[in-house]
């Protein structure tokens, strides 16, 4: 097994799988074990959370441990990740000092690290969660990175798991209109995961909304391997088409990458079509609804979809608790 969690693609599925069974378990109490027992685990946010973050303090504390939560630049020292930087400007610490320190302290650490939406090349090689996977030797668990989310598709999948059992769906992942564009970590790590569990998975974007190239030949790779399809449309009304499961999330263009405004601009005749609406969902095989939240109502989805009994939403949300705990329990020692 894997020493971190950064990304599903480091794990087979079978062992995605075992996760998603020990999630279960403890979901429906088959498994009260307290692993982290007289543990720490650090969870280190440079970026606001609502589910991450009382999810995985939670988790911990269900786990019998104890959750130290620091936030750089507020709770915790500004960081500094590059190599041989020279620290006169407004970093105070190196994450070389921070996680060989703090790993003295605790037993594993979790990192919400987004991307900086200013350069792609950099924000595609994760400079930041590599730098703590690279100075730690206990595990590092990504808590959402410049591009994966791994824990909240692991709980995408196991919602869509409850909902269905093990049989393959029909998923379309549909970018949707929003006023900023916005990471693609949660889209990349949802896409990768219904490859890697074997779903036919469609994924809807406008135009030049394309997912970095290389994570979809690995999502191609994954789905023949599993048994699964892929298919990218651009035309969003067809998109919904005997689909099974809807997930919604919008993501800035590697086009504009850098330049907030110029996406904004390119978007702003989208914002009637790529909304998820009744009319959408009615085209599918009364398919869920799923998003990772937070969502814009009325922007990335309607009310009337989103309190719908299709929608999933919460149930998703809830499931990160368990799946986190799965987790945990695996990696930590
Ligand atoms: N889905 C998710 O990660 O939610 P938070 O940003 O609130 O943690």
């Amino acid at each position: 097994m894997e020493k971190n969690f950064l990304k599903t693609n480091d794990f087979s599925r079978a062992e995605l799988e075992n996760i998603i069974e020990s999630a279960l378990k403890f979901k429906n109490g088959e498994i009260v074990d307290k692993p982290l027992a007289g543990k720490s685990v650090g969870l280190v946010f440079f970026n606001p959370s609502l589910r991450t973050r009382a999810s995985m303090q939670v988790g911990v504390y269900e786990l019998g441990g104890n959750a130290v939560i620091l936030e750089p630049g507020g709770t915790s020292w500004t960081l500094e990740h590059r190599d041989g930087a020279v620290m006169d400007g407004n970093k105070t610490e190196h994450l070389a000092e921070f996680v060989r320190v703090l790993e003295r302290y605790v037993s594993a650490i979790g990192v919400r690290t987004f991307a900086h939406m200013e350069n792609w090349e950099e924000d595609r090689t994760e400079p930041i969660l590599s730098a703590f996977a690279r100075y730690a030797s206990k595990p590092v668990i990504n808590l959402e990175s410049a591009m994966h989310h791994p824990c909240q598709s692991m709980a995408d999948m196991m919602t869509i798991r409850e909902k269905f059992g093990k049989k393959k769906k029909r998923i379309l992942l549909t970018w949707a209109w929003h006023p900023k564009p916005l990471p693609m970590a949660v889209p990349n790590g949802f896409a990768l995961a219904a490859a890697q569990f074997g779903h036919d998975l469609r994924i809807a974007h406008p135009k030049g909304y394309r997912l970095d190239t290389e994570l979809m030949t690995e999502i191609e790779r994954q789905t023949k391997e599993n048994g699964g399809s892929l298919e990218v449309v651009n035309d969003v009304n067809t998109a919904f088409e005997d689909i099974e499961v809807v997930y919604a999330k919008s993501w800035g263009s590697k086009n504009f990458y850098g330049d907030a405004n110029e996406d904004i601009r390119f978007r702003s005749s989208l914002r009637n079509d790529w909304i998820v609406d009744e009319a959408k969902m009615q085209r599918t095989n009364e398919a869920i609804f799923m998003h990772c939240l937070p969502v814009r109502r009325n922007v990335i989805v309607t009310d009337g979809v989103i309190d719908s009994p299709n929608s999933v939403v919460v149930d998703e949300a809830a499931n990160r608790l368990h799946v986190q705990k799965a987790i945990m329990a695996k990696l930590i020692r």
